[in-house]
């Protein structure tokens, strides 16, 4: 009888060994990887301290932001052989995000992203003048945009992903908006490869808001070169064509048998440079707002580098998408891979609203009032094709 009682008692105490070990290799292993660490990134000239919290997912994927513009400044993405590299462009010193950011890097857009005609805007009967920035336009919220403020970001924690939420209050009047704007954007990187960005805004007077991300990817992952071999599709019939100051002129035009067609994927490279293309001429390339296809949370576009064999999916509730191609980009600067900042090394799918919504009444509107909520989701989703 004891015999059998030890026995038993040893079989359990097995079983609770094994039970308890299994737990021990799981769940410390998972918590290991999925994390949010906080470090420190650099000192703004007005003495701010800034942090960079770096999101690393099971997979390994890390996306890295700062509590400055809430910028984006790094986003691995694994290739065809389970390599992860960086593939959104950024600066190699933190001051050069401090200091102006010339082509918004990585950054959150707002109050208004993209242009608005003459810097100004009516609203309920009186005439706003807001920060003339680009020409005679305002662009991406003004000088002083959501891009250069400082954010306060805090984990969150039962996330069931890794996710920070960053929050900032513009005051009535900033850059020439009315209404004490509060804004909350969550950024979460799931198990899947996908960043999902999350935005919300409250106010307290009527005000415009359009806001987005500007970070600026190259999945080659080496940022010396163009992306012109990425391959594109975007889920639009129409595009907005625009003035010579990148106003849209407030048609709708069709994308069929143009080089604005993305409806089936194509190279960005093979028709840029087409040269009797008057809006290629205005935009020096692609820099237009594509009219997306469907409402509601959906797939708008997708581009696959061949080379790498990375994909990249664009999934949001937006109207539109800003492509932009990096027209603008200037080799001032040096790239995280070496070299410089060039000509068409990186490109954008800004999701939004459309550009000079507030001028122009036959576009969705941008109004935000007081009691209603602003929210909108889009979601950048990483994966390979062999
Ligand atoms: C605009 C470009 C502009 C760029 C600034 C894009 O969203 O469409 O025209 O030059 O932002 O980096």
């Amino acid at each position: 009888m004891k015999i059998i009682n030890y026995n038993l008692i040893i079989v359990a105490v097995l079983c609770i060994l094994g039970c308890s070990k299994k737990e021990n290799i799981n769940q410390p292993q998972k918590e290991n990887m999925e994390k949010i660490q906080v470090s420190d990134y650099g000192v703004t000239a007005k003495g701010d301290s800034i942090k960079k919290y770096t999101l690393t997912n099971k997979n390994g994927m890390k996306v890295e932001v700062i509590n400055f513009g809430g910028i984006i400044t790094s986003l691995t993405a694994p290739d065809k052989d389970g390599h992860y590299e960086d593939v959104v462009l950024g600066f190699t010193k933190p001051e050069d995000y401090f200091n102006g950011n010339p082509y918004y890097f990585g950054a959150l857009i707002g109050r208004f992203g993209n242009r608005i005609a003459n810097a100004k805007f009516i609203l309920e009967g009186k005439t706003y003048d807001i920060d003339k920035n680009d020409g005679p336009n305002s662009l991406h919220g003004g000088k002083e945009g959501f891009h250069t403020k400082f954010w306060n970001i805090e984990p969150v924690k039962g996330a069931k992903f890794p996710t920070i939420k960053l929050t900032y209050t513009s005051a009535d009047g900033e850059e020439g908006y009315p209404g004490k704007l509060s804004t909350t954007v969550f950024y979460t990187l799931t198990e899947d490869n996908a960043l999902e960005i999350s935005y919300e805004a409250t106010t307290d007077k009527a005000t415009f808001v359009n806001l987005t991300q500007h970070s600026y990817f190259n999945l080659s992952g080496n940022f010396t070169k163009t992306i012109t071999d990425h391959e594109l599709q975007i889920n639009a019939d129409k595009f907005l064509p625009v003035s010579e100051t990148l106003i849209p002129t407030g048609e709708q035009k069709p994308v069929k048998g143009s080089p604005f067609d993305f409806t089936v994927s194509k190279p960005i490279g093979k028709d840029i440079n087409v040269t009797n293309d008057d809006q290629l001429k205005k935009g020096k390339g692609y820099d237009h707002n594509w009219i997306l296809n469907g409402n509601g949370m959906r797939s708008i576009a997708k581009v696959y580098h061949p080379e790498s064999g990375r994909v990249m999916e664009v999934l949001t509730d937006e109207p539109g998408v800003q492509f932009y191609s990096g027209n603008f980009l200037d080799g001032k600067f040096d790239t995280k891979t070496g070299g410089k900042n060039e000509f068409r090394t990186g490109f954008c799918l800004e999701t939004q609203h459309f550009p000079d919504s507030p001028n122009q009444p036959s576009f969705p509107s941008t109004e935000l009032k007081p009691g209603q909520k602003y929210q909108t989701k889009t979601i950048y989703k990483f994966s390979v094709k062999k």
